[in-house]
């Protein structure tokens, strides 16, 4: 077992740090503040790094490197934007992976590759208004018509909705089957008639990553635009999340070091009693239980990146990965805003952002209690 990071490891967490440190950290608190969403830094500069396709093989405008290059940009863009970090992760793991995973060689061609290089950018659409945890539940519907799909029903809570141009959606392909039998994954451009965005959502955190509704009134796609196969959409979900959850645990990995990181140097700096308040056991003792929290949060990490690109199943560590690591962000940022004190809970610092993205961790890909239910249902097979 070697559990140092590779010279190409290594390299992509200095490349994306300096990245993240020098662009995309100054504009982070404003582009937080006015909800915007800046395409330009968050994705097209994450294409020109060779980020937006980092895992795929070359042929497909693909970088070639493993799943823990990978985990390492989402976790180091996260350090400083939560919203970038989420940005990358949705159109990788639950976009371009999806078509990677179970799309023909044509369907990899013409979509993946244009998302790889970051030419295009993705989204996936699974929740719905009354299917949320159970995502078994997909009411929108899909009606063969000839050489053509008709598409019916809304997706909700869709991360990179609006700015993305190709979404993998889940719909129901047969009415007469039992919950999650009878749903088929398929591929959506933005621009067909018949699909358009509804309400965007105003959130608490990841406030510049856009969040919308996916409309689909009679919206016919092309026949081949069927991801998988026919009947087998739920099976490419839960294979999907599966590596999305990855992205997940790195960004809420990200957010808990950057809140690490800040408060570290504010406990050193700031003096109170006539000496730095990190000197006190008190504040020393909260800082070490956040430092070895964010440092097993990250074994976990980086071991179901590991067995992602080892060809190992995963299924079970990247669920334990999520929820470790976010509920590791959601307590370390809690304290980073109780150590900063008054100042924490101003937004003239960075913490009380990294406290309301740290949120949506627990909640987006699959809540805690559902990571419990996976967890739980692996243990007991
Ligand atoms: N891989 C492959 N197959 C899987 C699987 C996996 N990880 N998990 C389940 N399956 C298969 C099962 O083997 C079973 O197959 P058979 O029919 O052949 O027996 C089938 O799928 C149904 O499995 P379950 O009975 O376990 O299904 P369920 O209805 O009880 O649901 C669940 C299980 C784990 C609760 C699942 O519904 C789930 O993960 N829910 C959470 C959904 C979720 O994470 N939503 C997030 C939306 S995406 C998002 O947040 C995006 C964003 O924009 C950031």
């Amino acid at each position: 077992m070697n559990f140092e990071l590779t010279e190409e490891q290594n390299l992509i967490r200095d490349m994306v740090r300096s990245f993240a440190e020098t662009e995309v950290a100054p504009s982070a608190a404003e582009r937080d503040e006015q909800e915007h969403f800046d395409r330009a830094l968050m994705f097209d500069r994450l294409g020109e790094l060779g980020l937006t396709g980092i895992v795929f093989p070359e042929e497909y405008g693909g970088g070639g490197a493993d799943y823990i290059s990978y985990a390492i940009a989402v976790e180091e863009l996260s350090r400083v934007c939560g919203s970038t970090g989420v940005t990358l992760s949705a159109h990788l793991s639950l976009c371009a992976n999806p078509i990677f995973m179970f799309g023909t060689e044509e369907q990899k061609q013409k979509f993946l590759t244009p998302l790889a290089t970051g030419e295009k950018l993705g989204a996936f659409g699974l929740t719905e208004p009354s299917a949320g945890s159970d995502a078994g539940g997909t009411k929108t519907t899909a009606v063969r018509d000839g050489n053509e799909w008709i598409l019916n029903g809304s997706k909700i809570f869709i991360t990179n909705a609006g700015e993305a141009e190709t979404y993998v959606v889940l719909a129901r392909s047969d009415k007469t089957a039992q919950k999650h039998r009878g749903i088929s994954a398929f591929i959506v451009e933005k621009g067909t008639p018949g699909f358009s965005f509804g309400k965007k959502e105003k959130k608490m955190g990841i406030r510049s990553s856009p969040t919308m509704e996916l409309v689909f009134e009679n919206c016919r796609i092309p026949a081949e635009n069927l991801l998988g196969q026919e009947g087998q959409g739920f099976k490419v979900a839960m294979q999907t999340l599966d590596g999305g959850r990855i992205g997940i645990a790195a960004q809420a990995l990200g957010i808990a070091q950057g809140a690490l990181d800040a408060t570290l140097a504010y406990a050193k700096e700031r003096e109170q009693f006539n000496k730095p308040i990190a000197a006190f056991q008190g504040v020393s003792f909260q800082l070490a239980d956040m430092a070895t929290q964010i440092e097993a949060a990250r074994l976990l990490v980086y071991n179901a990146a590991y067995r992602a690109s080892a060809g190992l199943s995963y299924s079970n560590e990247s669920a334990m990965a999520k929820l470790f690591a976010s509920e590791t962000a959601m307590k370390v940022t809690t304290q980073a805003v109780q150590l900063y004190g008054g100042y924490g809970y101003t937004r003239e610092f960075p913490v009380e952002r990294m406290m309301r993205d740290a949120k949506i961790t627990e909640i987006y890909e699959g809540t805690s209690e559902i990571q419990r239910v996976v967890i739980g249902a692996a243990l007991t097979r």
